[in-house]
This record gives structure tokens, sequence and C-alpha cells, in this order.
């Protein structure tokens, strides 16, 4: 390695040269070679995947630590172990790190911090996204404390940046310890199968502490966090896919909190009338269907990009365009649990609404729900103050928000999903809609128990009864007749119904009580 202190008898270009030469080369040719035989990029190659061709500026290139102890004093590798610049997707610019795994495992030092620190300010000051590609052994082993008070520092400025710019994190490799939270603040997650893992203590640690015998790959690999825990939001099969990922849900948000997101251009084609959405819902309302199918006959074909895919899948959330404008979506899921609401559903649900919401998002949501999970398993971990989450959230959103319930809306989640009642500006039913405390069987056996029981044929009682009950609440005209419904529509006229009513709802303005911030249930 030559050293970087010296100046040779070159003249100021060739000097510079040297040094730029230098820092592209990273921790050197050999390392570069070891991380494409692990099947990942560099640091570098990443970023052109991800930046337009040409848009790159790199702050802070020449940047080395500043450490002496335990041989780094004799080693210094220019950049120090972190990309950081702005450039541009698709045009729009983005502050981007990209962790150099080449330099010192990519690990983080004082400097690395401060270069990641540098461009969160200057993301936060003109307002445009911040992506992070991690891949970093860690803290710096040799900086001890200072390389700890770096992570600090990036956490901070992760929440004072929460909610003002868009922020993603890309795990295109290792992510342990303490540094999994800066990810973890951040809006969105990406990881990439088999390259990328993260958890706070790694397998040698879970062996001695709980006597677990676990690969990397099972504790916090992608496919673990995006089916058990929910930690990412998304998986790709490599990182050339991953990266792809990261420009798509871009193209769906504003720069920041101020602005709203891009529109793309649209041409209506015929009436927007769609027959298909006619023949989704089963005639036995007990009968699953999927809510995916509603959503893709909904919305502009090839626009939807579902988020948390394999986790909570009983309720459905994700992106898309509707007549070009970017849209939030949370919808039952029929097909999973009869679309019951769940802890795991309605934390999943509660943090897009709150992103939708921060970045000034509309949200449609789509009811079929029977209500929540019953059972000691969800009352003991807190379905309550889990539940009520989702609750919150909706009720604190002030962006266009409507509902179209497709078929069950019972009992509480009648209330949370996105209800009147909680601030929604519109909200459609279909002629499938039911709209009651609970479903019509169960609602007989309660409030008829005695008259049932008394009856020479109970089980003909029950059912005269259970039809009764069906026959007034299992509609949508009780809720219609109060209001509570706008208007009973048919499902193929609802792409155009939301169009005209997303259109109206454009401008809308809307504010909370004055407050230093609220106290969502955690
Ligand atoms: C300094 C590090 C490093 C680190 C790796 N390297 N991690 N240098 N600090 N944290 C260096 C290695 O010495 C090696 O240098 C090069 O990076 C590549 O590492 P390898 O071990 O050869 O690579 P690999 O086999 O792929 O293993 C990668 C790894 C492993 C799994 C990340 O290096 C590892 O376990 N590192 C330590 C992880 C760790 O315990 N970090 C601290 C976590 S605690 P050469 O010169 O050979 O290329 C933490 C607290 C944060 O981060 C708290 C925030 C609140």
């Amino acid at each position: 390695m030559p050293d970087p202190h010296a100046h040779d008898a070159l003249s100021n270009t060739d000097l510079l040269a040297r040094k730029n030469e230098e820092a592209l080369l990273g921790g050197g040719q050999a390392r570069i070679d070891a991380q494409h035989k692990k099947g990942k990029l560099t640091a570098r190659e990443r970023l052109d995947l991800l930046l337009d061709e040409g848009s790159f500026e790199e702050i802070g290139k020449f940047v080395m630590h500043r450490a002496r102890d335990f041989g780094l004093d004799k080693e210094h590798y220019l950049g120090d172990g972190v990309v950081t610049g702005y450039g541009t997707v698709n045009g729009r610019l983005v502050y981007v790190f990209s962790q150099d795994f080449t330099v010192f495992g990519g690990s983080l030092s004082e400097t690395h911090a401060e270069k990641i620190v540098k461009i969160m300010d200057l993301a936060m000051k003109n307002g445009a996204p911040v992506i992070g590609l991690n891949d970093s052994g860690g803290a710096r082993i040799q900086e001890g404390v200072v390389s700890l008070g770096g992570y600090a520092d990036i956490f901070y400025k992760n929440t004072l940046a929460s909610g003002v710019v868009p922020q993603l994190s890309a795990i295109m490799g290792p992510c342990a310890g303490g540094a999994v939270y800066s990810p973890a603040i951040t809006d969105f997650i990406l990881m990439v199968e088999d390259t990328s893992y993260m958890f706070v203590t790694g397998p040698n640690v879970v062996k001695t502490v709980t006597h677990e015998t676990v690969t990397s790959e099972e504790l916090g690999g992608a496919s673990t966090h995006s089916t058990k825990s929910g930690v990412t939001h998304f998986t790709a099969a490599n990182e050339v896919v991953c990266i792809q990922q990261l420009k798509q849900l871009l193209s769906y948000m504003p720069q920041n909190c101020e602005e709203t997101a891009p529109a793309v251009a649209y041409t209506a084609q015929g009436d927007e009338s769609r027959p298909v959405l006619d023949a989704i819902i089963p005639d036995n309302a007990n009968q699953p269907y999927d809510i995916r199918e509603v959503i893709e006959g909904l919305v502009d074909s090839d626009s939807f990009m579902e988020v948390h895919k394999n986790f909570a899948e009983n309720i459905v959330v994700g992106f898309a365009r509707l007549a070009g404008r970017s849209l939030g979506i949370v919808g039952n899921q029929p097909a999973v649990l009869a679309g019951v609401l769940d802890i795991n559903a309605s934390t999943k649900a509660a943090r897009f609404v709150r992103f939708c919401d921060a970045f000034n998002i509309p949200l449609l949501v789509l009811e079929d729900v029977p209500g929540f999970l019953p059972g000691t398993d969800q009352e003991w971990r807190g379905i309550i103050t889990n539940g009520a989450k989702l609750l919150y959230a909706f009720c604190e959103a002030t962006v266009p928000r409507i509902t179209v319930i497709t078929r069950k809306a019972y009992g509480g989640a009648y209330d949370v999903m996105n209800s009147k009642h909680i601030g929604a500006d519109l909200n459609f039913a279909w002629p499938t809609a039911e709209i009651a405390v609970m479903g019509a069987k169960g609602a007989a056996e309660i409030i008829f128990k005695r008259e049932i029981a008394a009856a020479d044929d109970p089980a003909a009682k029950l059912q005269e009864k259970v039809a009764d009950y069906q026959e007034k609440f299992a509609t949508p005209y009780r809720a219609a007749h109060r209001g509570f419904v706008d208007e009973v529509i048919l499902p193929s006229q609802t792409r155009q119904k939301l169009i005209r009513a997303f259109k109206m709802l454009e401008n809308k303005v809307d504010t909370l009580p004055r407050k230093k911030h609220g106290n969502i249930p955690l």
C-alpha cells in the first residue's frame, strides 16, 4: 500500500490522479477479487447500478481515519471504508452511502461515521432521500468507543431525518450488533438472499447464552427476516434485483415531507370500468378470495409493488398508481386466516400507514375483515397494544383516505380499518358488504340464546334468527342509511369512482391539534 501522505515529486495533476486511482481501489485488488468471489459487488459497482450514469458526485473521497492503535497508524485507505455522495435516480436527487467491505471489512470508524452523517445533514437540508448500501463488519474494533459514538451519531440523525426525507437501507453483506439499528430506524429495509444477514448477536453468542445452534442464515438471513421477524420489507435474489427494487420503491415517493410523489403520465383508455372485478367475490361469504386480484383490477396495470409480501400475509400492503398517481394500499387478505387482524398484521399495516402519511401518499383501504384474532397467544402477547397501533396510525393520518368495504367489516375491525368515524374521507361499499358487530350466526346465538333454547326445534329457530340478522346487517344498507357508507357501488365501477374521488381530495388540508408529538402505543 503506498503511503497516502507521500507526495513524491509528482506534479499537482499526477498527484491528484494517483490519489483518485488509489481511492477507487478501496482495500486493494485482492480484496475486490475476494468480494466478487463471494458473489458480491463492490461498493462502487453498486452505486454504478443504482445511480443514473455519470450522475455520481463523491464527497469525502480522500478521508482517512485518525486512529493510531493496533497498527492503524500504519494502515490507511482513502475513503475509509465508505463511499458517500449524491447523484440521481431516474433524474431525481438522492444522497447515498455505500460501505466498502474491502476496507477493514466495511467496519465503521469515527471518520466513516462522519462521512455518513455529513450526507444525511445535506439530505435533510436539501430535502432528498438517503439510500444506504450496508456491507459492514460493524464497529471498527481497533477504535473502541469512538466507533460506538459514530454509530450513535448516525442513529440520532436517522431519527431526526425520519419523516423529513425517505430513508432506504439495502443490506448487502453483514450487518450485526448495534449496527442493525440504523437500518431499523429507516423507512424500508431490503435484503439480498444468501449474502446478507442482520442480527443483534451472532450465532456464537447465541450458542453461549441460549445453547441454541443456529447458522447466520437461519438466525438473520433474508428469508428469516422476511417471513419470521418482519425486519426486512423486501428480499431480492441478488444485488442487481435489490437495486432495481430500490429504484422502483423510490418512484412512488416524494423527495421529502413537503412534496407529493411524482405522477407518471396517464391517459385514460375508455370508461375505466373493470368488469373483471364483478366476478371476484364468491357467492358464499365464507369462501376466500385473493385481495391481490382486487388490487390488480383497480390500479394501473403492473403498478402494484407489494411491501412485506411474506410477512403477516393476512394483510396486504404496498404502493401502486391510480391514473398515474402514487397510492398506498392496505387490504385485508381473506385468502390467509380469513383476513383476520392479529399482532403482526396490525404492526405491519400501521408502519406502512405512517410512512404514507408522513410523505403525503394517499391511502386506499380494501376491507374484508372478520375481526381481531382471538386466543391466549394473541392476548398475552399484546393484541390490545398492537392492534391499537393500527387504529392510532389511521386516526392520525391526514392524507386523503378512502375505504372500500368489499365484504366483511365486523366488530372493532370495522372501526379500525379506516372507517369514516376515524377520519376517512370517503367510504364506499360493494353490494356484498356485511357491516355488523359480528357474523350472523355468532350474533344470533348470543342475542337469541334463550329463545333458541326454548324452541321446539332449536336448529330451525337458529336458522330463522340467523336469516333475520343477516337480512338486517349482512348488507351495506344499514350503514349507508346512516351515512357511514357514502355510496354503495358495483365492483366494476370502483376504479372510476376512486380516480374521481382521489382527484377531488387532491388538495385536502387537514391538521392535527398542536402537540409536541403523539404517544402511539408501542
Ligand atoms: C475492524 C474488521 C472488522 C471490524 C472485519 N474486519 N470486521 N476490522 N473491525 N469490526 C476486517 C478483518 O480483519 C479482515 O481484514 C476484513 O475485515 C474482512 O474480514 P474477514 O473476517 O476476513 O471476512 P469474512 O470471513 O467475510 O467475515 C466477515 C465478518 C467477520 C463476519 C464480518 O469479519 C466478523 O465477524 N467481524 C467482526 C464482527 C464484529 O464482531 N463486529 C463488532 C460488532 S459489535 P483483512 O485485513 O484480513 O482484510 C458492533 C457494535 C456496534 O458493531 C454498536 C453500535 C451501537
